[in-house]
């Protein structure tokens, strides 16, 4: 074991910092059209399922301290559960989404609503295809950005611009990880999980050059969306399936994995990242 190995083994003082995140109630859920490989209308869903276990990852944040708002259904949008893809919120600017596909196209609407009621000043939609903290995650001061099958490379310089933060663009080259948060997670201030068969060589160099220190995930973790997780710096809320098989490196680093089922909405292509949104103020 190297030295840092032994480091990271004892490190179990990790503090969760609490946070404030917009959700959005799956009211209107369902699968009625596909525009992911994990979509397929033929498969039934439940709305009551749905809501149960969205209602697990919502109590559990509210049980660890943190601060949830709700942005109100809209009938017709069933994917507006993934609050996620809504905007990214960074020292208090809102760069509200532009989606690719039109079924979600109405959502930005909502959000930019929603951002302006609740007060934020700083508040525009994106020019350019963006699906929010679906492609954008923020970590050690910077964005790192997904391209590939939903956000433009356009995106990713108007990000730079409106943030006026770093943006380490990357590539997604596996349509089953076709956005950021499917692919790669947020830990630690600066630490992160990511599984690199879903980047081309490129990002994967630079994600090797600027995380030595990353997790690294396999398949079998990125495809029961184990990569889809929420952290506060401590507790790390991810799949079941996913806690089965990456917990242990979690915990080596001093994290607590917590287990969501939400094998529901994985239906639409979706887990606990994606149905939270993180309000940085
Ligand atoms: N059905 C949705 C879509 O394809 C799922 C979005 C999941 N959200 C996420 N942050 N990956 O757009």
């Amino acid at each position: 074991m190297s030295q840092t190995n032994i480091e990271r083994t004892s490190n179990s003082n990790r503090v969760a910092r609490p946070q404030r995140y917009l959700m959005c109630r799956p009211t209107y859920f369902d699968v009625t059209y596909s525009i992911n490989p994990w979509m397929d209308p033929s498969i039934p869903t439940s709305v009551d399922t749905g809501l149960a276990q969205w209602k697990r990852l919502y109590d559990t944040f509210v049980a660890l301290g943190h601060d949830v708002a709700l942005i109100e259904p809209v009938p017709g949008l069933p994917d507006m559960v993934f609050a996620a893809n809504g905007a990214t919120v960074v020292g208090g600017r809102v760069l509200v989404a532009r989606f690719r596909h039109r079924q979600r196209a109405d959502e930005a609407a909502a959000y930019l609503d929603w951002f302006r009621a609740d007060g934020w000043s700083e508040v525009r939609q994106a020019e350019y295809l963006n699906e929010g903290e679906g492609d954008f995650l923020y970590v050690g001061g910077q964005l790192l950005a997904g391209t590939g099958f939903r956000s433009d490379l356009r995106g990713h310089h108007e990000a730079r611009e409106y943030f006026g933060v770093p943006v380490l663009s990357l590539t997604l080259v596996d349509p089953r990880f076709y956005h950021l948060d499917t692919a790669l997670a947020v830990l630690g201030p600066d630490e992160i999980m990511y599984y690199p068969g879903a980047f081309d060589e490129d990002s994967r160099r630079l994600l090797a050059e600027r995380f030595p220190d990353a997790i690294l995930a396999d398949e079998a973790t990125a495809a029961v969306f184990g990569l889809n997780a929420v952290s506060d710096g401590r507790n790390v809320l991810l799949s079941e399936q996913a806690v089965r098989l990456a917990g242990d490196r979690l915990r080596e680093r001093g994290y607590t994995p917590m287990g969501i089922d939400l094998t529901e909405l994985l239906k639409a292509g979706g887990n606990a990242k994606c149905c939270t949104l993180e309000l940085r103020g």
